[in-house]
């Protein structure tokens, strides 16, 4: 029994699942199929909306008038948030780390022209961020507003709830396409969509095993902050559910030089994907998962995906964070 929580209808679902026709690097025998989350939308595409179904939800239930959220400059779930805020009337407070830009570019654009608030907190101070939050939210309340927080990425218990989601519309995607994948994609950043997958399929008897590629921190993070959350999601929403038996799998070795920033393969990728297939990935995210997962397909032995023949790529969205690093495709 699954005790869902109030949610929104803010994403255009169920999104499409296509699989992949002439893309050249996939090994003879391996079917991919891509679920189209940057379909969610327009502006506010990608994974984020899902999340935030729930998490506004919630919002609007304790009478905020006003949301709080946090992430890179370049984050799209902040771009996510600013938009969807100005369309449910909520003003939105962001606090994105990094240095104030010399010009407003993709989600940071969109961030301002959505009538977001946006301090810039600098990398140095990032690791407080909270108490700065702490301390928004007190002066909103001082001036007689309510301001909700949505932890970076919206990835808690709440956002949880996202994925979770997704994996009933999965299911009823294999069901009428008659697929039994044997795994599921995804990049990895703040931890919530693998989450949700993990419990979404456990939860809903999906086929197919949850593979993440991890775009920042390492493996042991994403364990940690996953098995942390799914206990807070159990305590507060009690569904029976055994989180010790999570097979939480993360993808070392694609990350490239750091967060946002991607080698040349992977631009190399992004833009084959493109001229075959017309699809678009990013160099934040799903660039770096679609190219991880390439890779080790073609590894042969060993490997997170070794011997798997059908596989579902979730497309995660990202497209605003193309147009800031123009420069490295070689065009
Ligand atoms: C386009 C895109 N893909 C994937 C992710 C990773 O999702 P999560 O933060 O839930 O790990 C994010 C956000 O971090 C994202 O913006």
């Amino acid at each position: 029994m699954i005790n869902w929580p109030n949610r929104l209808q803010l994403a255009n679902l169920p999104t499409p699942l296509t699989r992949l026709q002439r893309f050249p690097d996939l090994p003879a025998g391996v079917e991919v199929w891509v679920k189209r989350d940057e379909l969610t939308g327009l502006e506010v595409s990608g994974n984020k909306i899902r999340k935030l179904e729930f998490c506004l939800a919630e919002a609007l239930d304790q009478g905020c008038d006003t949301v709080i959220t946090c992430g890179g400059l370049q984050s799209n779930h902040c771009r996510a948030t600013a938009i969807m805020g100005a369309r449910l009337g909520l003003k939105v407070h962001l606090l994105l780390r990094g240095e104030p830009p010399a010009e407003y570019q993709g989600n940071l654009l969109l961030d301002k022209l959505s009538g977001a608030e946006v301090t810039i907190l600098p990398s140095s101070e990032w690791p407080d961020h909270e108490e700065v939050v702490r301390k928004l939210q007190d002066d909103y309340a001082r001036a007689g507003s309510k301001a909700y927080y949505i932890p970076v990425g919206a990835s808690d218990e709440v956002g949880l709830w996202g994925y979770i989601a997704a994996c009933a519309e999965l299911k009823e995607d294999y069901q009428r396409l008659g697929l039994e994948p044997d795994a599921i994609v995804t990049a990895t950043g703040s931890g919530g969509t693998q989450a949700g997958l993990l419990v979404g399929s456990e939860l809903l008897d999906l086929p197919g095993k949850v593979v993440a590629f991890n775009v920042s921190d390492d493996a042991a993070y994403f364990d940690r902050k996953i098995r942390q959350d799914v206990t807070l999601w159990q305590q507060r929403y009690k569904t029976g559910f055994d989180a010790d038996s999570l097979e939480i799998t993360t993808v070392e070795g694609y990350l490239g030089p750091g967060y946002g920033m991607a080698g040349p393969e992977v631009f190399a990728t992004i833009a084959r994907l493109a001229a075959t297939e017309g699809l678009f990935l990013d160099p934040v995210y799903t660039g770096k998962a679609f190219h991880g997962m390439v890779t080790e397909l073609n590894q042969g032995a060993s490997g997170p995906l070794n011997g798997a023949r059908q596989i579902v790529f979730l497309h995660t969205g990202g497209l605003f964070g193309v147009f800031p690093q123009n420069q490295q495709f070689n065009l």
